[in-house]
Order: C-alpha cells, then sequence, then structure tokens
C-alpha cells in the first residue's frame, strides 16, 4: 500500500499538553484538530483518499484468535456501494467480549448506542467522517470484511487507540549517526514491542480508555508496555521524565481508520499515531525499557522497509522516516 499521508492531510505538527489537559493539533491549511475525547476530527473531506484504499489485513481467511473463517471478500466486492445479494459474513464475537466485562459494549437490542456521537463516555464518533448505520449496527467505513459483530473488539463502531512512535538516531560507539549503505540516509531506531497476543513487533500503543484524551493514552501506554510502569518501584521520577517528553512538540503522522485483523463489518479499529523524537539521543534514549502489560519484548528497533510490523504500523514508520530524511 503507498504511504500513509501523502495522499492525506500531510504531516501535522502537535504541540502537545502537559499532562491531563488537551493537545491542538495545526495543520497546513487545515481546520485544527483537538482531542477526540473533547473536538471534532478534520471533514471527511480531507480524510477522503484515505477511505478509498482496500483493506487487506480485516480480510484475514481466519479471524484472529479463532477457528472462525471469514466469509471470503474480493476486492471487487469490498465496497458497501457494489450490490452483493450472496453476501452471508460469518457471526462472530469472541467469548471474553460476549461475557460483558466492562470495557465492552452489551448486544445491540439490550442497549442502544448513540452512533457518530459522543455516546456518554464512549466516543463513537469516527475519524474519517460519519459512518453509515444499518438495521441498528454500524457499518465499517472501509466496507465488508466477511465477519459481523464484534469479534474481539467491545465497541460497535468506532474502537479508538493511540500510538506513541519515539525516535532516536542510531549511532555508532564514538556518538556518530549511522547511515544505511544503500540509501546513505541515516538510520532512525523506535521503540517497539512484541505483542504477546500475536507475536508482531508493534509500537506499543493502546486503547484510549472512555474519556480520557489522547495525549494522556499516548503517555500511558508507552510507560505501561515499553517502561513496565505498573511495577516500576521509583515511579515518581519516571513519571517526571516521561511527562517531559510527551509535552514536548510531537509530530502527528496518522489518523484514522487502522487495517486492523480484528476488524470486522460492525467494529474496527481507529488510532492517532504521533512521533516523538529524540534528536540529540541523551533523553528518550537513556530510558530503562522494560516489557510490561500487554507486551513480551521491548526494544530499539533499526526503522526500515524490511521490518514486519502489526497492523499498519510500517505505515506509519514509513512517514516519519520520510519527515525526518531517513532510511526507509
Ligand atoms: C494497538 C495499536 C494499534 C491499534 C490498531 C491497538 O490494539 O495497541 O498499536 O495501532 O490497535 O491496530
Amino acid at each position: 500500500m503507498r504511504p500513509v499521508i501523502n495522499s492525506w492531510l500531510g504531516p501535522i505538527h502537535v504541540a502537545l499538553t502537559l499532562f491531563r489537559l488537551p493537545y491542538s493539533v495545526c495543520s497546513k491549511g487545515a481546520c485544527p484538530i483537538k482531542s477526540i475525547s473533547t473536538g471534532v476530527s478534520c471533514s471527511a473531506a480531507n480524510l477522503g483518499a484515505m477511505s478509498t484504499r482496500l483493506h487487506i489485513k480485516a480480510r484475514s481467511p481466519v479471524y484472529p484468535g479463532s477457528d472462525t473463517p471469514r466469509f471470503p471478500v474480493p476486492d471487487d466486492k469490498v465496497s458497501w456501494e457494489t450490490e452483493w445479494p450472496e453476501y452471508s459474513p460469518v457471526k462472530y464475537t469472541a467469548p471474553p467480549v460476549a461475557a460483558n466485562p466492562v470495557w465492552a459494549d452489551r448486544d445491540i437490542g439490550s442497549f442502544s448506542p448513540r452512533f457518530n456521537a459522543l455516546d456518554g463516555s464512549t466516543d463513537r464518533r469516527s475519524h474519517e467522517g460519519e459512518y453509515r448505520v444499518h438495521d441498528q449496527r454500524p457499518l465499517n467505513p472501509r466496507g465488508r470484511t466477511g465477519v459481523s459483530g464484534r469479534g474481539l473488539l467491545g465497541k460497535w463502531g468506532p474502537n479508538h487507540a493511540a500510538d506513541p512512535i519515539v525516535t532516536r538516531w542510531k549511532m555508532d560507539e564514538a556518538g556518530q549517526r549511522l547511515s544505511n549503505s544503500a540509501s546513505k540516509l541515516p538510520i532512525l531506531q523506535f521503540v517497539s514491542i512484541q505483542r504477546k497476543d500475536c507475536g508482531e513487533w508493534a509500537i506499543p500503543g493502546g486503547m484510549v480508555d472512555p474519556g480520557e484524551l489522547v495525549s494522556l493514552t499516548l503517555q500511558r501506554e508507552f510507560s505501561e508496555e515499553a517502561l513496565n510502569s505498573l511495577e516500576m518501584p521509583d515511579k515518581a521520577e519516571l513519571h517526571e521524565r516521561i511527562t517531559k517528553l510527551f509535552s514536548s512538540p510531537g509530530l502527528q503522522v496518522y489518523k484514522g481508520y487502522v487495517d486492523d485483523p480484528r476488524n470486522t463489518d460492525n467494529a474496527w479499529m481507529e488510532t492517532v499515531a504521533v512521533n516523538f523524537h529524540d534528536d540529540s539521543g541523551d533523553s528518550v534514549s537513556a530510558l530503562p525499557l522494560e516489557a510490561g502489560d500487554d507486551a513480551g519484548h521491548v526494544s530499539w528497533i533499526d526503522v526500515d522497509s524490511a521490518q514486519p510490523l502489526y497492523a499498519s504500523h510500517s505505515h506509519f514508520l514509513e512517514t516519519v522516516a520520510k519527515e525526518r530524511h531517513a532510511h526507509w
């Protein structure tokens, strides 16, 4: 697939405010985007190019964590605009979701969610603009997936995540930047976790809690997954260092739908990905990495197109590399 950003909004510089305060974003000539918890997202016109792209991981043959095969959806039948009377998606809601944990919605019928709206503390608005609702169920803005219901996702409609991309330059022992021999461009490294659920390397992102500001989710998820903050004895010092990092100007590289293998016709992932870069190598680089929460391992990994990553994460990193004139 093509780079996420070139056809979309263009890089947006983000000024993240201090812990617990909303952040504001200014893009070149586009509307200001506020926190998804409190504000409105950019107009659908801005995101139009993104919504025409075909999702692929969301049509993987077998639904993750199960033996449930998806109803096969060929490329030309993905769009809801294409009539397809034979379409018969497999109904699947994973047992842990169907068991009604606090983080998940209940079945449609036992409650009436307000779609395309802030529904109590649950944000059911999409970054992609207004989505359709058919038969009381929200429809995936990128089209058919071969599975109906919620699968592994808790919310009907958009499930909001945030992805902190923490980067530094790769250095040799003398402190000189290392470049790739073919591209001759300096190599970036980012903090990556190996996810416990699928074993794939990923950005240490996570779900936005109900009512939580994205600026806080970025910091909290990074702390929990890459620094194991939940188990850290001296939390105060760590908290101060991390707050400083996440208060520095970030580069928002993506905001919108994610081609995630857990997506279904009625529930899907969306994210906001923001890059925090340690240009001098003396702030983030000194953080003691320790895998926690949903992470099996954590490590600085070279930013390189050959590195396979979870969901749409390599597209986010491609944008970071290009923006920072680094090797890809
Ligand atoms: C992950 C994020 C990812 C999002 C969409 C979340 O569960 O933590 O890193 O971007 O899903 O795939």
